[in-house]
């Protein structure tokens, strides 16, 4: 890849985390002559995001993708109303009323809900557990797909939307081709995100839940050593070096 379009980086683990890695990768970001689009693909809220981007040193972005997918908006901050684009009936009282009754699922705060996305602490689930879910969901009629993330977070969220799905849009409405963008990111709901470009970062504190992801065609996964930002940024030399 000569010049990557865009990044499309993850934050908590990945951007975030690292403060002083952090402050490397913004002085790149602003040096950098021609430096790709930069979006942030999230699991945050885009008003949490703002917060980082006003007070806590993170670049300004061209897009950012919050709440794992399921919303876009602008570097203007308005949001991109028509996504997500999926319209079929998606009614988030029916997946928790189907949830419900599944053991170990607690709902997390208020501010996690949204219209297309219900979200869990769900602690130690595993492919069994995960199985269950879908099945529960699929009985219940419910066309969702599941997220988990560090072992932890489980999102529920409409099948076609997510990190990955959003990511494909942005660039579809930039024109740019995904083999010419570049992702970054730590944990489960960063899978289809890094499936997405020409190339995955796997940042160096990956979770163990990365593990299996591999190379495929149009698609390199990189693993680097560095974590966090640092990591993006030796991802980003390997992708095209010389640049940073
Ligand atoms: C963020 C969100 C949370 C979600 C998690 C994993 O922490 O706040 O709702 O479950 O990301 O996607």
């Amino acid at each position: 890849m000569a010049r990557p379009g865009v990044l499309i980086s993850d934050l908590d683990g990945t951007l975030l985390g690292d403060p002083a890695a952090l402050g490397r990768f913004a002085a790149v970001m602003a040096s950098w002559p021609g430096r790709p689009r930069l979006v942030y693909a999230t699991g945050r809220t885009a008003r949490s995001v703002w917060y980082e981007v006003d007070h806590g040193g993170l670049p300004p972005p061209d897009a950012i993708i919050t709440d794992v997918g399921t919303a876009i908006a602008g570097s203007d901050r308005e949001p991109w109303p028509e996504w997500p684009t999926v319209r079929a009936t998606w009614d988030v009282t029916m997946v928790r009323a189907a949830l419900l009754d599944l053991p170990a699922l607690a709902l997390q705060p208020e501010v996690a809900q949204t219209p297309w996305k219900v979200s869990y602490h769900a602690p130690g689930m595993d492919r069994a557990a995960l199985l269950r879910a879908a099945r529960t969901l699929r009985r219940a009629g419910i066309r969702g797909r599941l997220i988990y993330s560090s072992c932890r977070d489980l999102d529920v969220l409409p099948r076609g939307v997510g990190k990955g799905p959003a990511a494909r849009y942005v660039l579809a409405r930039w024109g740019i081709e995904p083999g010419d963008a570049v992702t970054a990111g730590d944990t489960g709901n960063d899978r289809d995100l890094l499936r997405t470009g020409g190339v995955g970062i796997v940042v160096g504190n990956a979770h163990p839940e990365l593990a299996a992801l591999r190379s495929r065609a149009g698609n390199r996964i990189i693993r680097v050593t560095s974590g966090h930002a640092d990591g993006v940024l030796e991802g980003l030399s390997l992708v095209a070096p010389g640049w940073s």
